[in-house]
C-alpha cells in the first residue's frame, strides 16, 4: 500500500500539510482491521521513503513523532491478533529511542509466523537492491533468484500480489522494485485520508477478475 496524498488531503482542508499525517494514521488503523477481517495474512505500508529525507524538516518532524504512538496504540493489537510487525528500510536514520520502539515490537512479534505487517520506513527499492547486491558479493559465490531475495530487506515476505497507491500518481516512485515484478498494480484517485473499506473491496473484486499469466 503506497498511502499516498495526505499533503495534499491537509492542504484541500486549509490545513497545513502536516495535519494530513494524524489523518492518514486513522486511515491506516481502518485498513489493519478490514485486512485482519478479510484474513489477508501480509501487508507492507510504505510509511517514508528514502527520498521523502529530502521534505522540510518541520514536515519530516511532523512524521517522525507519529512512530511511537504509532507503535504504543497498535502493538497490543498485533499481539492479540498474532500478527509480526518488521520495518523494511534504514532504520539509522532514526532516533535510539525510535529504534528500540521499533525493535521491541519487532521482537514482541517475531515468532508470528502467520501473519506479517511490514512498515516501509526510510525505504527506498533502489538502495535496498544495493543492500542486497553488497550482502550477494559478501556470500562470495553466483547466487540463484531465491537466494538473491534472502539478501533483500523483505526476506521470508512473499512477493505482492496487489500493489495499491492512493492519491492520483500512476508510479511506484521506488516501492518494492524487485519485489514487484508481477504485482497487480491499483492506481486510484482517492486521497490516502479517504480511502476507505469499500474502496478495499472493490479493488479485491476487480483483482479477482485479472488473469494473472505471469508471462506463460
Ligand atoms: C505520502 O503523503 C506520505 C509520505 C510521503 C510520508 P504525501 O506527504 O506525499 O502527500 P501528498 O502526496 O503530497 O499529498
Ligand atoms: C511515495 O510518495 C512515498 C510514500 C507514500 C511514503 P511520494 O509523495 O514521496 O512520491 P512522489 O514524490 O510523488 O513520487
Ligand atoms: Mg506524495
Amino acid at each position: 500500500m503506497i498511502m499516498d496524498g495526505n499533503g495534499r488531503w491537509a492542504k484541500a482542508r486549509l490545513l497545513p500539510r502536516s495535519a494530513g499525517y494524524p489523518a492518514g494514521v486513522k486511515t491506516l488503523e481502518r485498513l489493519i482491521e478490514a485486512v485482519f477481517e478479510l484474513d489477508i495474512p501480509y501487508l507492507t505500508i510504505f510509511a517514508f521513503s528514502t527520498e521523502n529525507q529530502g521534505r522540510p524538516s518541520e514536515e519530516i518532524d511532523g512524521i517522525v513523532k507519529l512512530i511511537p504512538k504509532y507503535f504504543k496504540k497498535a502493538l497490543p493489537n498485533f499481539l492479540k491478533k498474532k500478527c509480526s510487525i518488521r520495518i523494511i528500510g534504514d532504520r539509522n536514520y532514526f532516533s535510539n529511542n525510535i529504534r528500540e520502539i521499533i525493535a521491541s515490537a519487532e521482537n514482541q512479534t517475531a515468532a508470528f509466523k502467520d501473519r506479517a505487517f511490514t512498515i516501509a520506513l526510510n525505504y527506498g527499492a533502489r538502495a535496498e537492491i544495493v543492500r542486497a547486491v553488497n550482502c550477494a558479493i559478501e556470500k562470495g559465490n553466483p547466487l540463484s533468484e531465491t537466494e538473491f531475495a534472502s539478501c533483500l530487506d523483505t526476506a521470508g515476505i512473499p512477493d505482492p500480489d496487489i500493489i495499491i497507491r492512493t492519491g492520483g500518481e500512476h508510479r511506484l516512485s521506488n516501492f518494492l522494485l524487485y519485489q514487484a515484478a508481477y504485482a497487480e498494480l491499483f492506481f486510484i484517485p482517492d486521497l490516502w485520508p479517504d480511502f476507505n473499506k469499500k474502496r478495499l473491496h472493490e479493488i479485491l473484486e476487480e483483482y479477482g477478475k485479472r488473469n494473472r499469466r505471469f508471462g506463460k
